[in-house]
């Protein structure tokens, strides 16, 4: 089975054909994404009416891409899979109404797909099936949550951020700094610099339920938002010390490599624990923060004293990508399950 994915859900375009049977493995053909980093920049963030704006004028090429690369006319495609949410309700507008009209035109089957389901999947697409059960953490600028994933194709929350999520905090964090956006590549670089001890920012630790979901055991939840305060009130505290509105580049390396310590073990600590509650066998970190170099290389020391076998996807499949969702979609269409013409975009799609 060949399956076209398209993914609008935030500020990239992206297109992918992914093969292969329901089960995998899979064959990734083609993986088109067009960044509006460019357009968001300027405003220090994702500008929701300038996004879907932009995914409108590159929809069609995109796809175009994306078959030409794999080498294939519409006639290759055996169906479709689109991102339905969680996102911009405009930007997911454009993908899913393409694709419905895609899937129209053509005759074909159409699947509509979780975009956290699609992080969690670009794990197996990269390295072919995990040892089950096991605990991904999906970690990106909208979202850090944690799942149980007893089998392939099925994932159960088991945390999630209670305020900013991880990425988010690196971009806040960037842009009080003047680093610009995004921030997580930049902090990522100018970390490797600091010393991680420089600066005493405090691990958030949660000690009461979350009031919006009191049936759900909460003990594996996040928060980000305490130390993104803690750091502003640390660089303000510095710009008056000094008198200066830029701090020296030394202080701000520090700065970097402290948050990005308290922010991975945080992360860390919270999926291993997820793990050993449910006698995980692997541990996965997929979204665009597991593009991450200190995390990375956490990971892979903690998976080896806790002899647990680890998995991220290469940076292709960590950002958003739109063969995440081919091979998610694949294995939805493979299991039976088929979107209607009333498939409509949902901002808030709820998984697990
Ligand atoms: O998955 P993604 O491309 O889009 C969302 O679904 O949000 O993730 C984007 C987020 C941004 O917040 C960006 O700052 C962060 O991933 N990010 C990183 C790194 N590369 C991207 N965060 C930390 N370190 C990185 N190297
Ligand atoms: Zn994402």
């Amino acid at each position: 089975m060949r399956i076209l994915g398209i993914e609008t859900s935030c500020d990239e375009t992206a297109a992918a054909v992914v093969e292969g049977p329901g089960e995998g493995p899979w064959r990734l053909r083609s993986n088109i994404v067009a960044s509006q980093v460019a357009i968001h920049r300027e405003w220090g963030g994702v500008v929701p009416e300038l996004a879907s704006r932009q995914h409108v004028r590159d929809i069609c090429g995109v796809v175009e891409r994306a078959l030409a690369d794999a080498g294939l006319g519409w006639e290759g495609i055996d169906g479709l899979a689109v991102t339905q949410g969680p996102g911009l309700v405009g930007s997911l507008l454009v993908g899913v109404s393409f694709a419905k009209a895609a899937a129209w035109a053509r005759g074909l089957p159409l699947v509509g797909v979780h975009h956290i389901a699609g992080h969690v999947e670009s794990l197996w697409l990269a390295h072919g099936p995990l040892p089950e059960p096991a605990v991904v953490l999906v970690v990106s600028g909208g979202h850090t949550s944690l799942y149980h994933v007893p089998a392939a194709g099925r994932s159960h929350l088991m945390g999630r951020t209670r305020d900013d999520a991880a990425g988010e905090a690196y971009d806040k964090v960037a842009k009080l700094l003047g680093l610009g956006y995004p921030g997580g590549p930049v902090i990522d670089r100018l970390a490797a610099a600091g010393r991680d001890d420089a600066v005493d920012l405090p691990v958030t630790r949660l000690t009461h339920p979350d009031r919006n979901a009191r049936e759900r055991d909460s003990s594996f939840d996040f928060s980000f938002s305490g130390l993104k305060t803690a750091v502003l009130r640390h660089v303000r505290l510095r710009q008056a010390a000094l008198g200066v509105a830029q701090l020296p580049e030394a202080e701000v390396a520090d700065l970097c490599a402290s948050f990005q310590r308290v922010v991975v073990r945080t992360l860390l600590s919270r999926t291993f624990d997820a793990a050993r509650a449910v006698g995980a066998k692997a541990v996965g970190v997929a979204g665009g923060v597991s593009a991450n170099s200190r995390l990375r290389a956490d990971l892979a020391a903690r998976g080896q004293s806790r002899r647990l076998p680890v998995f991220v996807p290469p940076i292709a499949l960590a950002t958003d990508n739109a063969a995440m969702i081919a091979a998610a979609g694949l294995r939805q269409l493979a299991r039976g399950e088929r979107a209607d013409d009333r498939l409509n975009a949902v901002p808030s799609l709820a998984l697990g």
